[in-house]
């Protein structure tokens, strides 16, 4: 069965056909970061009035070479995200749906994230496949997510973010570094050439599966305001200090749970220094997408929606936005 997705929740405008909920046939990714930029971050109307000129030609440049005869169905994210942005991909969906004869389905984004780790990274290389129960790290631009998920849409929340998102973090510490937007991969970059030298605290919330990433950023402002300290040092040490606390709670949950793997996802999830301390670190196997799967785009939202159809869960015509979905 394949399945065409269709992404629009903050300023990626994407599409992607995927069979049986791992086979990529296409992916077209649209990014509007060279847009946003010049802004510091994602600014709402212009990602909304951006979805509306490269919404079509993604989805044309998607389909090539692919009969619509052969979709058996639309998964389109509903939220999270913004309200605007989110508006563009449902309706668009809504109306091929109707007008093509084709069954839809609504899609959660941090579900979606989840499931870029059923995707076989390329066609020639199957990626490990998931065995449940199942421990998911969700770390994007706004959220930071523990969840345990024991079968196919069944999501449990042990921990969220207190504060800021783990990307969110990223990006407000490169700002005050003067790194530029997205923060994630300029404080990456920079760290290349850093030491991680400099104490930055950790909030660790014992009792709790939750985490907290607003007194490492207020650290690292008076770090930097002091002076006389190396923006790569700085990068490098705030990079790491995230990557512990993130890496230490989630094994210390997939212990204490007995999973069977540990999946990670979202944007934060690209972050090499994050993946191979995890990698170094766990008891238990850790699926990791590749850095263009973990990045927001609609293959991870056609493999969710393909699990939505196998379970018989379709959405009317009423399909509406929920700019503000949680997930669990
Ligand atoms: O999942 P995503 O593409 O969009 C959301 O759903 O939010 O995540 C975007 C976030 C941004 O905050 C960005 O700075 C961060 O992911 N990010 C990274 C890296 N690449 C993207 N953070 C750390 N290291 C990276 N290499
Ligand atoms: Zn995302």
């Amino acid at each position: 069965m394949q399945i065409l997705g269709i992404e629009t929740s903050c300023d990626e405008t994407a599409a992607a056909v995927v069979e049986d909920g791992s086979r990529i046939i296409s992916n077209v990714v649209a990014s509007q970061i060279d847009i946003h930029a010049r802004y510091g971050g994602v600014v709402p109307e212009v990602a909304s009035r951006q979805h509306l000129l490269t919404i079509i030609p993604v989805i044309n440049e998607t389909m090539t070479g692919i009969s619509w005869q052969d979709i058996g169905g639309i998964a389109v994210t509903f939220g999270p995200g913004l309200a605007g942005s989110l508006l563009v991909g449902v309706n668009v969906a809504k109306a091929i749906a109707l007008a093509k004869k084709i069954p839809i389905t609504g899609v959660n984004h941090l579900e979606a994230h989840i499931y870029a780790n059923w995707l076989d990274s390329s066609p020639a290389n199957e990626k490990d496949s998931v065995k449940f129960p199942c421990l998911c790290l969700i770390v994007s631009g706004g959220h930071s997510d523990l969840i345990l998920m024991e079968r196919h849409g069944q999501f449990k929340k042990l921990g969220r973010t207190l504060d800021d998102a783990a990307g969110e973090a990223f990006d407000k510490a490169a700002r005050i570094l003067g790194l530029g937007y997205p923060g994630g991969p300029a404080i990456e970059q920079s760290a290349h050439s850093g030491i991680p030298c400099l104490t930055l605290p950790r909030a660790w919330l014992k009792e709790s599966y939750d985490f907290s990433f607003s007194g490492l950023k207020t650290a690292l402002w008076h770090l930097v305001h002091k002076g006389e300290v190396s923006v790569a040092d700085v990068a490098a040490s705030f990079q790491l200090a995230v990557a512990d606390v993130l890496v230490t709670k989630t094994i210390k949950a997939a212990k204490q749970l007995k999973v069977e793997q540990i999946l990670l996802s979202g944007g934060v999830a690209a972050n090499l220094t994050l993946t191979q301390h995890f990698l170094a670190k766990s008891p238990v196997q850790v699926l990791i997408p590749p850095p263009h799967l973990c990045t927001d785009n609609a293959a991870m939202v056609a493999a969710c929606g393909y699990y939505h159809f196998q379970a018989g869960k379709a959405s009317g015509y009423d399909l509406d936005v929920v700019p503000s979905l949680s997930i669990g």
